[in-house]
């Protein structure tokens, strides 16, 4: 794995979205999944500003959601599809139905994950993944655990999951999420994990480690031939940039 540190997030944004921007120039119906959370929302937004200048830049692309809280109420703001909504959708002036995945308040949460599956299987691999890590090394809703179902799935969130920014409004917070399997990530045939702020440097540092456990789910992203973090100063810390 690659590992790129930026000074600030500005710049390690600057750099994921000239990644995804050369990705779509060269394949215009480019299959991208995407995060949601802080991480990518700066470089979602600059590719939105490209999007303002050429308005068919995105008009083929093609997104998959990476995941999906469950039990939020309709049109609540922490939802992923309000995410879309408002970093990706209006802003990259995708067409209607230019984003699959899990559907939210899926009825039959099996059902729907193999819907997912299914999909993937058919519209995929994945051109581009970017991912965001979470604070205990999640990805997706991939939590550390001693095993990890390999595709789409249902997950149980783990306790600091539950406090994340986007619901932590939540009334009632949601204790699961629908996940894309770490089998589908990485498939994908190139991966940026955007890496911002102190509070991920324990977890980052785990990562750089470079030794592969489910407990710490990002670090099977060593498997991948052609997966890049992209960190900022904040979260490596002030020592010597990490070895790739
Ligand atoms: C959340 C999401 C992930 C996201 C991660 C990091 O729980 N399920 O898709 O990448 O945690 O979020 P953030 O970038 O806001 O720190």
């Amino acid at each position: 794995m690659k590992v790129k540190v930026f000074n600030d997030h500005e710049t390690m944004s600057r750099a994921a979205a000239a990644a995804m921007a050369r990705e779509i120039q060269k394949n215009p119906r480019t299959l991208l999944c995407l995060a949601t959370g802080s991480s990518p929302s700066r470089a979602y937004e600059l590719i939105g500003k490209r999007a303002q200048k050429s308005p068919a830049l995105c008009r083929r692309v093609r997104i998959v959601k990476l995941d999906e809280w469950e039990g939020l109420d309709a049109g609540d703001p922490g939802s992923n599809d309000a995410y879309f909504s408002k970093h990706v959708i209006g802003p990259w002036k995708l067409p209607r139905g230019g984003v699959a995945g899990f559907t939210r308040g899926a009825k039959n949460p099996d059902a729907e994950c193999r819907r997912v599956r299914a999909w993937l299987a058919s519209h995929g691999p994945v051109d581009l993944c970017v991912l965001g890590l979470g604070v205990n090394g999640h990805l997706g809703f991939n939590e550390p655990a001693s095993s990890l179902p390999p595709f789409a799935h249902r997950a149980v969130l783990a306790a600091q999951t539950q406090t994340h920014s986007m619901v932590r409004h939540a009334a009632v917070k949601p204790k699961n999420g629908f996940t894309l399997g770490l089998a589908e990530i990485l498939q994908s045939r190139e991966i940026l994990l955007l890496v911002s702020g102190d509070a991920k440097r324990l977890a980052i540092q785990k990562l750089l480690r470079a030794e592969i456990s489910t407990e710490l789910p990002a670090s099977l992203l060593w498997l991948h031939p052609n997966a890049t973090i992209l960190c900022d100063r904040a979260a490596a810390g002030d020592g010597p940039p990490p070895a790739s």
